[in-house]
C-alpha cells in the first residue's frame, strides 16, 4: 500500500510534533511512530529546558558554559542561534499551554533550577516531569488538528532515497505496520527524521526501549553524513536497583544541594572539578566510575537529606515516589546511584535548519548533529536544540513542499523468499551481545584494544545479522538489531579515530587533548555503492 502526504514526520518526541504542528499550517503531515505515541525520551525528560529567562542571567553567561561543556568542539555560530532564540521557544511552549513551575515566594515568576556546568539558574521546568508535560501538551494539540495523522506501532525500516548525478533525494520510507506484519511505502515531499537518540545501544541506559538509533542507522546506509558519534554522553546518576531499570536521578537534585559521597560518607568530586558534586556530566560520570572501580563498589551515593523533607517531597514528587517504590525514602538516606548511557551528542550531519546533505531529508532533536553540543553537551541543552530546530527545520520545509517535482516510480516493498523465522534466539542474543560489547569496551574509558576488538566483534555480528535480515520476513525486533548494529559500528568507527581524549571520548592510551590535530569533528559518510536490495527488486542507493 502507498500512503502520500506533504510532509512525513518520524518519529512523536517534542522535535517530530513540535514540527508537525507548525507545518500543518501548510500541508497534510504523517507521523509515525514505533509504539504509543508518548513513547519517547522526551516523554521522560525531568530537568527541564535551559533558557536566559531571569535579570540575573546573559546569553553570553549561557553561550560560554554551553562551550566549556562542549570542550572546543561546538559551532560558535550553532550556539550563539540556539541560545539567543530559547526565550521565543519558551514563551511559544507556554503560549501553547505548558504549564512550568512557578516559584512559591513569588507566584508571578517561574522557578529557575541548576544543573551541572551551568553558572547561573536557568532551567525552566515543570516540577520534575518536564518533558511529560511537554509531550502531553504538544499532542494534545496535534490530536486536535486536522491536517495531522498519527500511525501508531509503525516502524520505520529503510528511506527510499534515489540517486542521479545531481543530487540523492529523499521520497518517504518504508514503514514496518508492526501489528499487521506489512510493509508499507509512505511518499512524502519532505521527510523528517525526529527519531531520538539511541541508549539502547548501551547495556545500562535511562533510554527508553524506543531509543534504538533508528534515525541515524537508515540515514547512514543512504548516504547521509555522519558526525562525532564517539561523544555518547553518560548520566552520572541513574538509580541502582536491581528492577529500576536504570531510573533518571535528575541533576537538578544536585542542583538543588545533593551531594554525591563514596559508601563511607567521603564526598570525592572535590579532587575532580571545582564545581564538585555540580561539575559537567563526562568529569563526574568518569569520576564516579573510577572510585567505583577503585573501591570495588557497586554504586556510590546521592545524599539530599539535608535538605527539608517537604521540600524534597514537593520539588521531586516523581523522584521521591520512584525511590520510595523500591524502599529507599530520600528524604532520611542517601540515594545509591551509577552511571547509565543517556544522550548521543553526535548525530546526522544538518545545516542551521535541520537539512541533511540529502535532498527533501531533514533530521531534528536527538538524531541530528547540528554543532551545539561539541564534545559534551551542556545539562538541558538537548530540549532546547529540539525545539529551537523544529522551528528552522520547518521555516524551510514550507518552500520545500510547493517545488513541482514529479515523482518517480517507487516498487512496493517485496518480501521475496523470505520465511518467518523459527530461531528468535539469534534476534536476542545479539541484541544482548552488541549492548553488552558496547558498555564494555566502548563506554565511559575505552582502549585501543578495547576498540578493535569491539570492532571485529560488531563486523561479524553484522554479517550475521544481514543475512537474517534478507532470509527471514522482518520484524520490529529483527530492524532495529541491524538499526543498533549500525549505530554501534558508528561509534567504535568515530572512537577509532579520534586519537586523543577530549569530553565524552576517554581512551586511556591517549589521555591527553590535543588541539592541533583533533579540534575537529568526526565526519563519516558511507562509500557511494549501489545494491541490490532483495527485499525491494530495485536498486536502492
Ligand atoms: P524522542 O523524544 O526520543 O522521540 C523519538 C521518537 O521517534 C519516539 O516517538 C520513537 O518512538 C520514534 N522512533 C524512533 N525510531 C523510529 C522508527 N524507526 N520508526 C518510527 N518511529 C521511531 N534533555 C533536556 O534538555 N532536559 C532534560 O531534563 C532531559 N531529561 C532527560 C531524562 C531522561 C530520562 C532522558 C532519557 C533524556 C532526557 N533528556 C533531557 C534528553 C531529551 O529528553 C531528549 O534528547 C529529547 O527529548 C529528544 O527528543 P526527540 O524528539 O529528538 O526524540
Ligand atoms: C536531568 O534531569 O538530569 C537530565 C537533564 C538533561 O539530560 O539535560
Amino acid at each position: 500500500m502507498k500512503i502520500r502526504s506533504d510532509f512525513l514526520v518520524i518519529g512523536s518526541g517534542v522535535a517530530g510534533l513540535m514540527f508537525a504542528l507548525k507545518v500543518a499550517r501548510f500541508g497534510k503531515v504523517i507521523i509515525v511512530t514505533k509504539k504509543e505515541v508518548t513513547e519517547s525520551s522526551t516523554y521522560y525528560a525531568q530537568g527541564g529546558i535551559a533558557s536566559v529567562l531571569s535579570g540575573e542571567d546573559t546569553f553570553e553567561h549561557h553561550i560560554q558554559d554551553t562551550l566549556t561543556a562542549g570542550g572546543g568542539l561546538c559551532h560558535k555560530d550553532v550556539v550563539d542561534l540556539v541560545i539567543r532564540d530559547g526565550p521565543a521557544r519558551i514563551k511559544e511552549l507556554i503560549s501553547l499551554g505548558v504549564k512550568f513551575t512557578r516559584r512559591r515566594k513569588n507566584e508571578k515568576e517561574y522557578d529557575l533550577a541548576k544543573e551541572g556546568g551551568h553558572s547561573k539558574r536557568r532551567i525552566i521546568h515543570a516540577s520534575d516531569i518536564t518533558g511529560r508535560e511537554v509531550e502531553k501538551t504538544l499532542l494534545k494539540l496535534v490530536k486536535a488538528n486536522k491536517n495531522i495523522t498519527v500511525y501508531e506501532n509503525r516502524i520505520a525500516v529503510n528511506l527510499i532515497v534515489t540517486d542521479n548525478k545531481k543530487e540523492s533525494k529523499c521520497w518517504g520510507a518504508y514503514i514496518l505496520d508492526i501489528k499487521k506484519k506489512k510493509v508499507n511505502t509512505f511518499l512524502a515531499n519532505v521527510t523528517i527524521l525526529a527519531t531520538g537518540g539511541a541508549g539502547k545501544v548501551y547495556l545500562y541506559t535511562c533510554n527508553p526501549d524506543v531509543t534504538t538509533g533508528d534515525g541515524i542507522a537508515m540515514a547512514y546506509r543512504a548516504g547521509a553524513r555522519i558526525a562525532n558519534m564517539e561523544f555518547f554522553q553518560f548520566h552520572p546518576t541513574c538509580l541502582y536497583h536491581p528492577e529500576a531499570k536504570s531510573f533518571l536521578i535528575s541533576e537538578t537534585v544536585r542542583g538543588e544541594g545533593g551531594i554525591l559521597k563514596l559508601s563511607d560518607g567521603e564526598t570525592f568530586m572535590k579532587k575532580y572539578h571545582h564545581m564538585k558534586s555540580l561539575a559537567p556530566r563526562d568529569i563526574v560520570a568518569r569520576a564516579i566510575d573510577y572510585e567505583m572501580k577503585r573501591t570495588g563498589d557497586e554504586c556510590v551515593f546521592l545524599d539530599i537529606t539535608h535538605r527539608k523533607p517537604s521540600f524534597i517531597k514537593k520539588r521531586f514528587p516523581n523522584i521521591y515516589k520512584k525511590c520510595l517504590s523500591f524502599g529507599i525514602d530520600m528524604t532520611k538516606e542517601p540515594i545509591p546511584v551509577v552511571p547509565a548511557a543517556h544522550y548521543m551528542c553526535g548525530g546526522i550531519v544538518t545545516d542551521k535548519y535541520g537539512r541533511t546533505n540529502i535532498s527533501s531529508l531533514y533530521a531534528i532533536g536527538e538524531v541530528a548533529y547540528t554543532g551545539l553540543h561539541g564534545a559534551n553537551r551542556l545539562a538541558s541543552n538537548s530540549l532546547l536544540e529540539a525545539l529551537v530546530f523544529a522551528h528552522r527545520a520547518s521555516i524551510k520545509a514550507e518552500g520545500a513542499i510547493k517545488e513541482k517535482v514529479s515523482l518517480p516510480k517507487i516498487p512496493e516493498w517485496n518480501i521475496g523468499g523470505a520465511v518467518d523465522s523459527s530461531e528468535s534466539v539469534v534476534v536476542s542474543h545479539n541484541w544482548d551481545e552488541i549492548r553488552r560489547l558496547m558498555w564494555n569496551y566502548v563506554g565511559i574509558v575505552r582502549s585501543d584494544k578495547r576498540l578493535e576488538r569491539a570492532r571485529r566483534r560488531i563486523d561479524l555480528l553484522q554479517r550475521e545479522i544481514d543475512q537474517y535480515y534478507w532470509n527471514f520476513i522482518i520484524t520490529s525486533d529483527l530492524i532495529e538489531l541491524r538499526h543498533i548494529a549500525t549505530v554501534a559500528e558508528l561509534i567504535i568507527k568515530c572512537a577509532m579515530r579520534r586519537k586523543e581524549s577530549r569530553g565524552l571520548h576517554y581512551n586511556i592510551d591517549y589521555p591527553e587533548k590535543n588541539d592541533i590535530k583533533w579540534k575537529k569533528d568526526t565526519v563519516i559518510k558511507k562509500k557511494k555503492q549501489n545494491y541490490f536490495d532483495k527485499k525491494l527488486i530495485f536498486m536502492l542507493h
